[in-house]
């Protein structure tokens, strides 16, 4: 008998993490919590779509009805609200930082004093509670910062204001209009960094670390990096900005003096651990910490991992990451997301999904929003799909996926035609 393990999630990152743990030999079946239609189609996963992944007492429940070997936590409120702890607690092998360690994404300010107080390069900063004090602040700066919410505020808590006076406003939309709720309770006033953004995830067993290969992202919604700021419409390795001396550079710069500092503090980091970067004239500097694989870099990363995806959960959960060695094919992978006509901004009717069983087979595609609906596929808003093709070059790589998300069809689906490939271009 082989292992049976719990994935908690809904999203193309989970769908990837299912997927690849399916191809494990060790793993025999995989339960999904709640999961999508995506993941209910994969042989071998079964979906608990009763469970919602922000339920703590239903998830621990479930592992426990289902007899799991291990616990894997994919999104970030239920590992910043405890769920790993629970889980621990309750016997179980989880994958996922404790709540106190996902502090580091579940507090800026937090965040930011960790950073300070380690050494580890990133942009000044101040934290308010009173918006006048804040207001006042603002007033005594010569260059205008970037304006965030401390808590949790799915994606939305980030405002690069090009103004004083938008800056202002955003003071004041989250400390007296209180716009983000409890997760701004306090804001955060940064020194606005420029360069070029680039995220580096690690695989961390507490001590040890695993990097993962660079996964760049295209945020912006509209061909060109224009449009609104999005989780993510597309994604691609090899990066030319992520080569092997930066992700060097970052290990231990920024890696390294986090996992030493958290276990110094008696709250080793388990789990992945996402640094977003600014590569400035002085070096990279970190935007932010996640506490989680990044969406849609999961979908890119997952295929290209040659090690068993469960070896190397389980080496992180039991301290053995440094004994393991976690091989990478030496290939590309594009991954080219598609969301509903109201995304980012509001939510879209259902539509059904054509042409799905039409994409080639040497594509992957990943579910997120979608559900099914009298036993047809429908997208049920945000980012629907993601189709992923793994070739020997980057310019094969994004061929073959915009030639995956071609043949699929949805009323009001939107998709950007150039994931990667002016990289690509530049590159053969
Ligand atoms: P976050 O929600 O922390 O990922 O921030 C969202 C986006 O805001 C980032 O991806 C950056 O593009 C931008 N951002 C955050 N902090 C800064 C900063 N200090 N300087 C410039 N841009 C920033
Ligand atoms: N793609 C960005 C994120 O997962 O946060």
């Amino acid at each position: 008998m082989g292992e049976r393990i719990l994935v908690v999630g809904s999203g193309g990152r989970e769908h990837a993490l299912v997927w690849g743990l399916l191809r494990s030999t060790r793993v025999d079946q995989v339960i999904a919590a709640p999961g999508n239609p995506g993941m209910a189609g994969e042989p071998g996963c079964l979906c608990a779509s009763d469970t919602s992944a922000s339920d703590i007492d239903g998830v621990v429940a479930l592992a426990e009805r289902e007899q799991v070997s291990l616990v894997v936590v994919g999104p970030e409120d239920p590992l910043v609200a405890g769920l790993v702890d629970r889980l621990r607690e309750a016997g179980f092998a989880a994958f996922g930082p404790s709540a106190a360690a996902a502090r580091l994404e579940g507090s800026k300010s937090h965040c930011k004093e960790f950073l300070l107080a380690h050494d580890i390069p990133t942009g000044a900063a101040v934290s308010f509670t009173d918006a006048e004090q804040a207001l006042a602040y603002l007033d005594s700066l010569d260059h205008v910062p970037v304006v965030k919410a401390d808590g949790l505020a799915a994606g939305k808590g980030v405002i690069v204001a090009e103004t004083r006076t938008e800056a202002a406003e955003a003071i004041r939309g989250i400390l007296i209009d209180g716009r983000f709720g409890r997760a701004g309770r306090e804001v955060l006033l940064e020194e606005r960094l420029t360069g070029t953004e680039v995220s580096v995830l690690a695989f961390c067993d507490g001590t040890d670390y695993a990097v993962m290969p660079a996964a760049q992202d295209h945020k912006r919604l509209l061909v060109g990096d224009l449009g609104p700021n999005t989780g993510g419409m597309g994604a691609f390795h090899p990066s030319p900005i992520a080569d092997a001396a930066l992700l060097e550079t970052v290990a231990h710069r920024v890696i390294e003096p986090t996992l030493a500092g958290l276990a110094a503090q008696g709250r080793p980091y388990t789990g992945v651990l996402y640094a977003g970067l600014m590569l400035t004239d002085a070096g990279p500097k970190v935007i932010e910490f996640n506490c989680r694989f990044g969406d849609p870099e999961t979908q890119v990363v997952i295929p290209l991992l040659e090690t068993d995806l469960y070896d190397v959960f389980m080496a992180c959960v039991e301290g053995r990451l440094g004994s393991l060695d976690v091989e990478w094919a030496d290939q590309a992978a594009v991954t080219v997301v598609s969301a509903s006509g109201g995304y980012p901004t509001s939510s879209s009717p259902p539509a059904p999904i054509s042409g799905l069983e039409d994409v080639p087979d040497e594509c992957i595609v990943f579910h997120a929003g979608t559900e099914l609906r009298d036993g047809a596929i429908h997208a049920s808003g945000g980012r629907v799909l993601a189709v992923t093709a793994m070739k020997p070059t980057l310019a094969e790589a994004a061929e073959a996926a915009h030639a995956g998300i071609a043949v699929i069809e949805f009323e009001g689906m939107q998709h950007r035609s150039d994931i990667a490939r002016e990289t690509a271009q530049v590159r053969t």
